[in-house]
């Protein structure tokens, strides 16, 4: 059975290696930590029974939930995962006051495009440079309130 919670100490490690092996980039591990303390409700983590799943980090600025982070393991991916996270993120942050849901995507990750647009998302513009790579990123936006 699939159960989402919110994220704990313990889970640090799979969050590091799945963002590792999928995002892309180099995060500080310290980011995790001082995004938890800032705001435990926007990390949300996967599970089935003992086998991670997969992760959501995302941080609330008034009525704007910014996705920072989304990821689901390689091996059980298009099983509705991701889905179940954003679903989760968005009951979640209602109840809050949050009317939107914003994050970036590297241009040429066409399945996380294809993912969120699937979820409702469209694309409101392009942020060049946007990653340490130099790649640029689109901005895709729900509305939710
Ligand atoms: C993007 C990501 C989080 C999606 O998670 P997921 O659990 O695999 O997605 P879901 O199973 O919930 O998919 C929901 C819908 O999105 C669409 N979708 C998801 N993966 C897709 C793919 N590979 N190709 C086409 N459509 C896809 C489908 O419409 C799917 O519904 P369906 O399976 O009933 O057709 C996952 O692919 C991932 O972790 N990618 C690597 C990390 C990444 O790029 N994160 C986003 C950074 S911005």
């Amino acid at each position: 059975m699939v159960l989402i919670r919110t994220f704990r100490n313990t889970d640090l490690n799979d969050v590091i290696e799945l963002s590792e092996r999928t995002l892309g980039e180099n995060y500080n591990p310290q980011l995790y930590t001082t995004v938890f303390q800032l705001a435990p409700e926007g990390f949300i983590v996967s599970y089935d029974h003992n086998q991670f799943l997969g992760f959501a980090l995302a941080v609330q600025e008034e009525t704007e939930l910014r996705i920072l982070m989304l990821a689901v393991d390689e091996r059980r991916q298009r099983k509705g995962v991701g889905k179940g996270m954003i679903t989760e993120l968005v009951s979640r942050f209602l109840a809050k006051g949050v009317k939107t849901l914003t994050l970036e995507v590297r241009f040429g990750n066409d399945i996380a495009i294809e993912f969120y647009r699937k979820m409702g998302f469209s694309i409101k513009g392009a942020i060049p440079n946007y990653y340490s790579t130099g790649e640029s990123a689109y901005k895709m936006t729900l509305q939710i309130g």
